[in-house]
């Protein structure tokens, strides 16, 4: 069984991407193959932020999905320490990556994806109470948070699929940091956000490596990369030469 690799993960690492490969399959385009990542190698150690670089389309986001277990991994292995077992991600059954999902690695995607009609106060407390914290306790540190990245009282009953692309990401970010788990993916969560909410996102971060989160991060913003980056990984570095396909 693929579930106890232990060995091959480092001490200190939550994480290890190891020689991993991916290629999309063009459905649409006569099953063109597009090769995007060969040969992938990176850690993440507790309490480190690891920074994924590349220019636009070099595979930041895939990889991200990849670990996240939304999309396939052709080759490699992604070891995740999960509680007292470290587990490959890319091998792993759907109900394990739920179970990591759960306890061990959370992700602030690029956009809210908001369940229709609940209030962004529950968005956020959603996953407190998922733990089995009771409704009130998970409301209080819900306001907290958004009170901290600027979402005033009046909106936290509406529900967030009429806010603006700022307030969506900051709910979004509140709901990814209300529980800490040992990995968490963040792709561009300050992209539209202006520089005192930047601030405060920052602030987040950095109190959640120095208590041992890794974390694995897109940043659109150099301000925030310098500010909260120890390595940067150029995954441009392990993309295979494209064709230019021709518009
Ligand atoms: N589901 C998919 N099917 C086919 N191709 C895909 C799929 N997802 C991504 N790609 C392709 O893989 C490449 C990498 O995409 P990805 O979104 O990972 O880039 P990125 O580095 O995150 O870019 P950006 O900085 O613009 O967000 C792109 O060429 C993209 O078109
Ligand atoms: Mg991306």
């Amino acid at each position: 069984m693929s579930y106890n690799v232990n060995n091959d993960l480092p001490e200190n690492a939550v994480l290890s991407v190891q020689n991993v490969g991916k290629t999309f399959t063009l459905h649409l385009q006569e099953s063109q193959r597009l090769p995007v990542l060969h040969g992938l190698t990176f850690d993440v150690p507790r309490g480190a932020c690891i920074v994924l670089g590349g220019e636009s389309g070099a595979g930041k986001s895939t990889v991200m999905k990849m670990i996240y277990g939304s999309y396939g991994t052709d080759s490699g292995r992604i070891l995740l320490r999960h509680q007292e077992t470290v587990m490959d991600l890319v091998t792993a059954q759907p109900r394990q990556v739920l179970a990591a999902r759960r306890e061990t690695l959370g992700y602030v995607s690029q956009f809210l994806r908001a369940v229709p009609r609940v209030p962004a106060l529950d968005v956020v407390a959603e996953p407190l109470i998922e733990r089995g914290i009771s409704r009130e306790t998970a409301r209080e540190r819900a306001g907290e948070l958004l009170t901290r990245l600027s979402i005033s009282t009046r909106l936290w009953k509406l529900p967030p699929a009429t806010f603006s692309g700022g307030e969506q990401q900051r709910v979004n970010i509140a709901r990814g940091f209300i529980i800490e788990r040992p990995l968490l993916l963040l792709d561009e969560p300050t992209a539209s956000l202006d520089a005192r909410n930047r601030g405060v996102v920052i602030e987040l971060i950095r109190e959640s490596l120095g208590r041992g989160t890794g974390m694995l991060a897109i940043f659109h913003d150099a301000d925030v990369r310098e500010a909260v980056a120890d390595m940067t990984v150029d995954v441009q570095s392990f993309t295979p030469a494209r064709e230019q396909a021709a518009a």
